[in-house]
């Protein structure tokens, strides 16, 4: 085993090895574009979501959580652009019928219009519409024509009067959501990262016109302390800047943060100023007073400035496993036991955070173990092994990525103690049992990745 290199197929092969992530409708044989998140899997879906929402929510005062519905009202979608605009170039293979982004291709290929595949003739360019399409009533005649949401975004602008009313927010002031969104990709491979149903996190901050540079500035230090704090390795991420033919209709400016994924340095998330475009747009085609009444100046009026931090949580789900991947040599002794493979997730956001494990099932060390266990379920995500030596069974726990094994041996009945090993390190510490979950909260207050 070669030590320490993460490949995509690695990656695969253990998330559903290990109950992380399925493929959607498998026994059928598959359905593009979609996954399904197993046990593990949803566990560390949550968590990533729950540690993004505190970071924007409860850590910021001025900001608030919104759900909105995935079904709003289609004058929505011609008002944001996404109609007219939201589209990729396709071209098809007439030889082989796959079919391909244009802007993917090699621009030599493409004006040949040759197959990058087999050589054959491609068609013409055409648009494509990334918006997924359902009809809402029980007549199907296009009358009733409705959209998944491709982004989380334009349910907050719809209830930016709303909720400055209910909450009488002052701006600076943002709005954050977690949601499903849609889109009909055309190519859907590299695994979970680019889907046709995935989530995104994001979040919507409206400022006073002029002020927008500041803001943006300001929410691009926010997002790159985030990982640093989610104990990602720094330097697999970097900045790029979107130039003028990238820009999506609505920014002025935009920076995405990719991250070096094993097929190369690909888009994690966005920051945009998206500028009054979007209120301004959802107030021509609504007909509402979308406009922000300043009482602290004068009862000034304006249409706000919006900064977007817009990240995918199952790509950033994805993220986490590559980062967090490792096979290390663990030993010299020649056979497959040197080896471990181990995910080193930060342990605020890991599926498990303490397995619990009697050295032998008899002599009442499992009651014990349940019983310690037990303690601990009010605090933390456990798990419980007794099955197989402890060198396998830490094995197993490594691999999902539980930053704390706790042992129950024969000491364990005599002092009520017990030995807790760390992930990262293989080191063991014996401490009371009962001093555990304050032994725990401080181990995971500290954690620093090595
Ligand atoms: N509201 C702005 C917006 O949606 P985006 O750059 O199109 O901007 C934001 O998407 C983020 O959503 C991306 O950085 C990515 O993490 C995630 N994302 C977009 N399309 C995705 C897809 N097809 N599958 C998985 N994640 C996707």
């Amino acid at each position: 085993m070669p030590e320490s290199n993460t490949s995509m197929d690695k990656i695969v092969s253990l998330a559903k090895r290990r109950g992380f992530v399925f493929q959607s409708s498998e026994i059928y044989g598959g359905q593009a574009g979609a996954w399904d998140y197993g046990p593990m899997g949803v566990e560390l879906k949550n968590r990533i979501a729950r540690f993004w929402w505190k970071e924007m929510t409860q850590l910021h005062d001025d900001i608030v959580g919104l759900d909105a519905s995935i079904l709003m009202h289609p004058k929505v979608w011609e008002a944001s652009g996404h109609v007219e605009n939201f589209t990729d170039p396709l071209v098809d293979c007439k030889k082989c019928k796959q079919r391909f982004r244009a802007d993917q291709i090699d621009p030599d290929k493409l004006a040949r219009k040759e197959c990058p595949e087999c050589g054959g003739e491609l068609t013409d360019t055409r648009k494509f519409n990334l918006m997924f399409k359902t009809n809402i009533g029980p007549v199907d005649d296009g009358s009733g024509l409705i959209y998944l949401r491709p982004e989380t975004a334009q349910g907050i602008y719809v209830n930016f009067r709303n909720i400055v009313q209910s909450n009488r927010m002052k701006i600076p002031f943002g709005i954050a959501q977690i949601g499903k969104a849609f889109r009909n990709e055309i190519v859907t491979k590299n695994f979970i990262f680019r889907t046709c149903e995935f989530e995104q996190m994001e979040m919507q901050y409206f400022v006073k016109p002029g002020e927008d540079e500041k803001y943006f500035e300001y929410w691009r230090g926010q997002r790159w302390a985030y990982y640093e704090k989610l104990g990602i390795h720094m330097d697999k991420l970097r900045w790029h800047r979107h130039g003028p033919d990238e820009l999506a209709h609505y920014a002025k400016d935009a920076y995405d943060i990719e991250y070096e994924f094993p097929m190369g340095f690909k888009e994690l998330e966005g920051v945009h100023n998206r500028t009054n475009f979007d209120l301004t747009r959802h107030q021509q085609f609504s007909g509402k007073d979308l406009q922000y009444i300043d009482q602290d100046n004068g009862n000034e009026r304006y249409i706000p400035f919006i900064i977007e931090t817009s990240a995918g949580l199952t790509r950033q789900l994805l993220m986490v496993l590559c980062d967090a991947y490792e096979e290390q040599k663990v030993a010299d002794k020649g056979n497959d036991d040197d080896f471990r493979t181990v995910l080193h997730i930060h342990p605020i956001i890991a599926p498990v955070t303490v397995a619990v494990l009697p050295l032998m099932k008899k002599d009442g060390l499992a009651e014990l173990a349940h019983s310690i266990r037990n303690e601990l379920k009010e605090d933390y995500s456990t798990d419980y092994d007794q099955s197989g030596a402890i060198g396998r069974r830490y094995r197993r726990q490594d691999e999902i990525g539980t930053p704390y094994c706790v042992t129950i041996d024969y000491q364990t009945k005599e002092d009520g103690t017990v030995t807790v090993r760390d992930r990262d390190s293989m080191a063991q510490d014996r401490v009371q049992a009962s001093a555990l979950p304050e032994y725990l909260r401080a181990k995971i207050k500290s954690y620093k990745r090595a």
